[in-house]
């Protein structure tokens, strides 16, 4: 694999008194999209936010483009380059398209360049740029969640479950945006749905019970009906 961008090695995260993290490794690669896969309650949001310092880690390292970010502060942690979408769409409902966008440039007005960099993934956000967001549907609105993430350069975004909750032909579209996202910045996709990221990846882990317990390439479990079954099939019957 390429040299890693974001480095996670025996990362250990504790909240209240219960033990979450139990030891994570991984490595996503730079310039690529990995995807963090694994069932409800496996850690996959709690991994983003220990990244993020929303929780802070009880032991292990995270290192950021070689610097050890661990014991950033969240808004140093943003400065340094990473932007979070999380789980929940991320949007001012009662806000327009260009209001969610122009808010979310902490640092000053956004040149156009940027906007239609942004445009050139997400037509859709142009087309609604002066409608109220809450008005969009709901994979519309997890455009106007990631785009608000990156009106300001950042090297890596973290994107939590964007297809949860939404009908397959937006799942459709938003894979489709992704898409043209991906190769621009790099990406930690979290997901429980297969279908939508087995394209998209590039790299893949598996987390369960707060470890990683699979990585490798994503074309290498997709192509792996066994494997799949004993990674995911474990990681997604066992729970309901
Ligand atoms: N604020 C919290 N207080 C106590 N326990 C928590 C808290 N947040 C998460 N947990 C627990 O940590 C474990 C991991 O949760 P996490 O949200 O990271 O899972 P996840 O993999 O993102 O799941 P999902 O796919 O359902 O979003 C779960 O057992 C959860 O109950
Ligand atoms: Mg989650």
């Amino acid at each position: 694999m390429t040299e890693a961008l974001l480095k996670l090695s025996g990362v250990h995260t504790h909240i209240g008194e219960y033990h979450i993290l139990q030891g994570v490794d991984l490595a996503v690669p730079r310039g690529g999209l990995t995807v963090l896969l694994g069932r409800n309650g496996a850690g996959k949001t709690t991994t983003l936010r220990t990244i993020m310092g929303l929780w802070q880690a009880s032991a292990g390292k995270v290192e950021f483009d070689g610097r050890d970010i661990g014991k950033l502060r969240t808004p140093d942690i943003a400065q340094a380059g990473i932007a979070y979408v999380p789980e929940s769409m991320a949007v001012f409902s009662e806000l327009t398209v260009r209001e969610n966008l122009y808010l979310a440039a902490r640092s000053g007005p956004m040149d156009t360049g940027r906007l239609d960099w942004i445009f050139s993934f997400f037509p859709a956000l142009k087309k609604f740029w002066n409608y109220p967001a809450g008005n969009l549907s709901g994979g519309q609105k997890q455009m106007v969640a990631i785009a608000r993430a990156i009106v300001e350069p950042r090297q890596l975004l973290l994107i939590d479950e964007p297809t949860k909750g939404l009908a397959p032909a937006i799942i459709q579209n938003l894979a489709e945006a992704i898409c043209q996202l991906k190769g621009q910045t790099t990406i930690l996709l979290v997901e429980q749905n297969f279908n939508f990221v087995r394209q998209l990846g590039d790299s893949v882990a598996v987390m369960d019970d707060g470890r990683i317990v699979h990585s490798g390439w994503m074309a290498e479990l997709a192509a792996d009906r066994a494997l799949q079954e004993r990674l995911l099939g474990l990681a997604l019957d066992s729970h309901q």
